[in-house]
């Protein structure tokens, strides 16, 4: 039987990362994982696979809308849907391989199969063909990560009813796609389905898009992608999909009222409500492994469990369900395991949406200062009068820097704007450092670059801009 440090269950971000910085500092890992490659859903059905349909559709979209303002004359682009999706498959694989080549590299052994806690340090493994295996550890990390929320009343089939996973292999462009679900997903894929010519509708439960988000950031954001062709039908929800005929026929509801039902047509539905904790068939219950009340493992402040010796990191557990939050979880993890004083600072954990334009923020929005009572200064800049965002076309959008009235520091910054996600980075690094506004308004920022954009609202905030 084989012994090791460390039994990790599951691959993907929070896994995979935590089995190769554990290795690294010298322990023996095995990591088991049940689907054919490694990776998680973020690199198989996740967050790889979108931004390449993400990248190749906004190239099709320049390509018919763009390009000829620029003075750029290609003629009506033709879709290639096969090789487009060609070739996010073979980005999945090249990031799949990677992992597989980094845990043969760090001396990592895999297990393919079912994980289950089988004891204390004990983890039996049940392989497709039913065999099994137990892998024996002085401890065990749940990293299995999550799945798709379903919506009551309605069946997915991944064909014509999907998630996330088949909105990612749709083998042609529905005509009409109605997308459930104003948030990450719904966007991203709503965003890539319009792009290729589908006409999106996107039904929210909420008065608005992208909860948790801060608010001016959601309303600039929605009037960009209701001016792109989606179309929102916010505070309300579907109640029903009849798919016996060849049309969908969708049930659409006000949130609050479900007696005036409006039945809207669709030739694909992409369910998109959030996620929800895999942990089915884990044993935890025996192990004595307690869950709240939303099905989360529940962790110390070291990621312990109610069990000795089995800890939880990523989407498992509470927290954004956010593949470098679950990276951040498997680095501390390895390094608490190994002796060392591992952290996650869950202040400044950014995200981003990666519509055109992206949307990212990191630390505290408006409304949450708000309902602190935490006095604070607002600088705003925007790409309009940035010399870049003109020269690329891509004036869409502002940064958002919240400052602390009384010392200055940074508390939280929000862009909507073109590459917003690398943008946002920069402000990751300045808080945690607890810079100031006037720390990042001091920063020379190269010129010209849309980053001069985030410089400018911090000396909106901090005293005033320069080219506003
Ligand atoms: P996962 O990646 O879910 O990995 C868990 C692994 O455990 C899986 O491989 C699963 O097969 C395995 N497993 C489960 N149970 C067992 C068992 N019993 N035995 C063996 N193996 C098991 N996040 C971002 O930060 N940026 C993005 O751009 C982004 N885009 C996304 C797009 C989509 C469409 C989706 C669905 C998610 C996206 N996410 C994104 C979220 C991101 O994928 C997750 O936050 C991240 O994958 C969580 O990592 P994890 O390691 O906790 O779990
Ligand atoms: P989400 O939580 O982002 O959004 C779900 C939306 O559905 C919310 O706006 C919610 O109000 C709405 N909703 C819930 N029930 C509804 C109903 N019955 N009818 C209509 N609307 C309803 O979840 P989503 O988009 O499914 O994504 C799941 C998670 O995956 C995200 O929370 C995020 O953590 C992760 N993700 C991250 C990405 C990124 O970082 N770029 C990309 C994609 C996913």
């Amino acid at each position: 039987m084989a012994q090791y440090d460390l039994a990790i269950i599951g691959s993907g971000p929070g896994g995979y990362v935590c089995a190769i910085r554990a290795a690294q500092l010298g322990l023996k890992v095995a990591v088991v994982e049940k689907m054919p490659t490694f990776g998680g859903t973020c690199l198989n059905i996740g967050c790889i696979p979108s931004k390449a349909l993400l990248h190749t559709s906004e190239l099709f979209d320049a390509a018919g809308h763009e390009f000829e303002g620029f003075g750029i004359k290609v003629g009506k682009p033709k879709l290639e849907l096969k090789t487009m999706l060609g070739h996010k498959d073979q980005v999945v694989e090249s990031n799949v391989s990677g992992v597989a080549f980094l845990f043969k590299k760090n001396k990592i052994d895999s297990f393919r199969g079912r994980g289950a806690i089988a004891g204390p340090g004990k983890v039996l493994v049940t392989k497709d063909d039913g065999s099994t295996e137990t892998v024996e550890a002085k401890a065990i990390v749940i990293a299995t990560g999550s799945d798709s929320t379903p919506l009551r009343g309605v069946e997915t089939d991944e064909k014509r009813v999907v998630t996330s996973t088949g909105a990612l292999s749709l083998p042609e462009v529905p005509k009409r796609m109605i997308v459930v679900g104003a948030g990450v997903i719904g966007l991203e894929l709503g965003s890539v389905w319009r792009r290729l010519g589908a006409e999106v509708t996107v039904v929210e439960f909420l008065d608005r898009i992208l909860p948790g988000l801060d608010g001016e950031v959601a309303r600039q954001a929605q009037r960009i992608l209701a001016r792109q062709g989606l179309t929102f039908r916010l505070s309300s929800k579907v109640s029903s999909v009849d798919s016996s005929g060849k049309v969908l026929k969708v049930s659409v509801e006000p949130a609050q009222d479900s007696s005036s039902a409006e039945i809207l047509e669709a030739d694909v539905v992409l369910v998109a409500i959030g996620r929800r904790p895999y942990t089915d068939g884990l044993g935890l219950k025996e192990a004595g492994v307690e869950l709240d009340e939303r099905g989360r493992v529940t962790i110390d402040a070291h990621f312990a469990t109610t069990a000795p010796g089995i800890y939880a990191i990523g989407d498992v557990i509470a927290g954004p369900m956010l593949a470098h939050k679950a990276e951040d979880e498997g680095v501390a993890l390895a390094e608490l395991l190994a002796g060392q004083a591992g952290h996650v600072n869950y202040g400044v954990i950014p995200s981003v949406v990666y519509t055109t334009p992206e949307i990212a923020s990191v630390g505290r929005t408006e409304e949450e200062l708000k309902a602190d009572g935490v006095e604070y200064r607002a600088g705003k800049f925007p790409f309009t009068a940035n010399a870049r965002a003109r020269a690329m076309g891509a004036k869409d959008g502002f940064v958002k820097v919240l400052a602390d009235a009384k010392t200055d520091r940074v508390l939280g910054v929000h862009i909507v704007g073109p590459v917003a996600g690398e943008m946002i980075n920069e402000a990751a690094v300045l808080m945690e450092f607890s810079g100031s506004a006037e720390d990042l308004a001091r920063t020379c920022h190269a010129h010209p670059t849309l980053s001069e954009a985030v410089k400018e609202a911090a000396l909106a905030a901090w005293f005033k801009p320069i080219h506003l």
